[in-house]
């Protein structure tokens, strides 16, 4: 007999996952945290295929936050080598999978380099199809909606009006503007390190103690599963919700 109670909970069409952890995974082996860094790309990549292959709509990772330059100085610069040759090397599977990569976040900051890698990787996806993927490199939430903020004034300029201020609006000048459905955190901390903040406002959370470089298709799938299960009310009653189901 098959099971099945899982076709009546959707899966999330929008996962934020902050990938944490490199750094204690390496510590514990004796090795340097940069060693962790490294061995967090092949999870990336097993991450975005469980992606494609389930059917998620959209995946942003958090690989790079704009309170991470506070790093040492090699930690920073060997993570953004690792970027920019993680980014040469995978752009063409990319491709081929048919999914349509995005950088967000301050991408001014970067290196040139890695500028020209992240431009000629969107162009050449924007047409696909399949599973859009943001890497949130040098993103803060907060400067997200700051930009947002910015932006819309730059647009409307002295014939902005206050009734013009809507949450629609700063909605659609954030960098990424669908809410997050599942939030994963690895590495086990219980906080939101200023990842997508105005995006995760009705997100269900999921944290679990794997570090990065462990974390596999079995995990991820777990946490969708513990997802499929929960009721978002989304502040209606719980009776409202069952109501409206059926
Ligand atoms: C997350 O792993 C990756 C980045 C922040 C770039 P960490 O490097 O924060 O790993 P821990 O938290 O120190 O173990
Ligand atoms: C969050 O992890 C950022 C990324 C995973 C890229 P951190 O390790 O920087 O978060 P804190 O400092 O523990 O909050
Ligand atoms: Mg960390």
């Amino acid at each position: 007999m098959t099971d099945n109670t899982s076709l009546l909970f959707s899966l999330p069409k929008h996962v934020g996952i902050i990938m944490d952890g490199n750094g204690r995974w390496a510590e514990s082996r004796g090795k340097i945290r940069l060693s962790g860094h490294k061995a967090g790309v092949n999870a990336v990549k097993e991450a975005i295929t469980y992606a494609a292959e389930k059917g998620i709509e959209r995946l942003t990772l958090f690989a790079f936050s704009s309170e991470n330059w506070k790093r040492p100085k090699e930690e920073v610069s060997g993570l953004m080598e690792l970027f920019t040759w993680a980014l040469s090397n995978e752009v063409q599977s990319v491709h081929k999978n048919n999914i349509r990569l995005r950088v967000i976040g301050n991408t001014e900051k970067l290196s040139r380099s890695l500028q020209d890698k992240i431009k000629d990787a969107y162009e050449l996806t924007a047409a696909n199809t399949g599973l859009i993927l943001n890497i949130a490199v040098n993103y803060g939430g907060r400067w997200d909606i700051v930009q947002a903020v910015k932006k819309i004034i730059a647009q409307k300029g002295t014939s902005l009006e206050l009734d013009d201020i809507t949450e629609e609006l700063i909605t659609e000048n954030l960098n990424e503007c669908a809410d997050v459905d599942l939030l994963i955190r690895t590495g086990g901390e219980e906080r939101i390190s200023n990842f997508l903040l105005w995006q995760l406002a009705y997100s269900e959370i999921y944290v679990t103690d794997v570090l990065w470089p462990d974390f596999t298709k079995s995990d991820f799938e777990k946490a969708i599963n513990s997802f499929m299960k929960r009721e978002r009310r989304f502040g209606l009653t719980g009776e409202q919700i069952r109501k409206s189901d059926n």
